[in-house]
């Protein structure tokens, strides 16, 4: 089998041309990320959720550029033939340029990722122009922006009256105008989310944004059901039951030391008579007696 190439902007914008659908799933560390690319997935994104499925917060707001950097560093190293996206973390890319740059800078050169993810519209369209200029891709977020959810209050579908599709709608454009390569559109209305690819060029990726985008994103997490007190979420659908199988397993290993069924003989290493007999100076059968 030939290998997998990592795609590129200049592709996905291709894809979008095509109508050949983008896929793209969050992952947080070295396996997950394997698994990903094994699986044959576009892009990953090691998004900021990872805040709330494996940091164990309850946002997006408490993840550092530090956490980004270090999981975004394993993951390269486990996906080297997959375009990987790093999300800004809360707060980065709203003080100085100089400020912005710089944490882009350690996403890029200590993270290892081939670009960068932006939440918000035309009010950080400057900031993401100045990313662009330094040659760095950069996707836009718009629609539910986690990071702002104590403004938003609450985690609420977006576009819902013309007010509020109009604006998503001047904020995708703002964004593609900014120079982005993609817009991530959260839980936002269908007819809203397909208004809004079919007027800008540039792909757009929804989660919880319907069938008419040109792309979809979940969570590693969502996808999987790998967490123990999963809740189900309208626009998820899980393929998979990972959390169960992992407690089965835990589990059953838990039972079989307590009952002393493992480790069982297979999983021993013997030593030859002689060593037993020079410890114990007897012949093996009697010293083990
Ligand atoms: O952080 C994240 O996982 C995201 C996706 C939900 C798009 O931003």
């Amino acid at each position: 089998m030939a290998e997998k190439r990592a795609l590129n902007i200049v592709k996905m914008k291709k894809m979008k041309q095509e109508g050949n659908p983008i896929t793209m799933i969050t992952a947080y560390d070295y396996p997950s990320a394997k698994l990903a690319e094994e699986a044959d997935i576009d892009i990953i994104l090691v998004g900021d959720s990872l805040g709330n499925v494996v940091l164990g917060y309850d946002s997006t707001i408490p993840v550092t550029t530090d956490d980004i950097v270090y999981h975004t560093r394993s993951v390269a190293r486990a996906a080297g033939n997959t375009f990987i996206v790093a999300d800004l973390p809360f707060m980065t890319y709203h003080g100085s340029i100089d400020e912005t740059l710089r944490t882009v800078r350690r996403i890029m050169q200590e993270g290892h990722a081939h670009a960068v993810k932006m939440e918000g519209g035309a009010e950080i369209a400057l900031q993401v122009q100045s990313i662009v200029q330094a040659g760095v891709p950069v996707l836009g977020h718009i629609g539910l922006t986690p990071q702002s959810v104590n403004q938003i209050g609450g985690y609420r579908v977006q576009g819902k009256d013309e007010q509020d599709a109009r604006r998503l709608m001047e904020d995708a454009k703002a964004l593609e105008r900014a120079g982005v390569f993609g817009i991530v559109l959260e839980l936002v209305t269908e007819e809203v989310a397909e208004a809004i690819s079919k007027a800008v060029s540039v792909p757009t990726i929804g989660i919880g944004a319907g069938r008419r985008v040109d792309g979809q994103v979940l969570v590693f997490h969502d996808v999987l059901k790998y967490d123990s007190d999963y809740r189900e979420k309208r626009f998820v659908k899980t393929y998979a039951d990972i959390g169960a199988e992992i407690r089965q397993g835990i589990a059953a290993y838990v039972n079989e030391v307590k009952t002393r069924q493992f480790p069982a003989q297979e999983h021993v290493f013997n030593a030859e008579d002689t060593v037993i007999a020079g410890l114990y100076g007897k012949v093996k059968e009697e010293a083990v007696k």
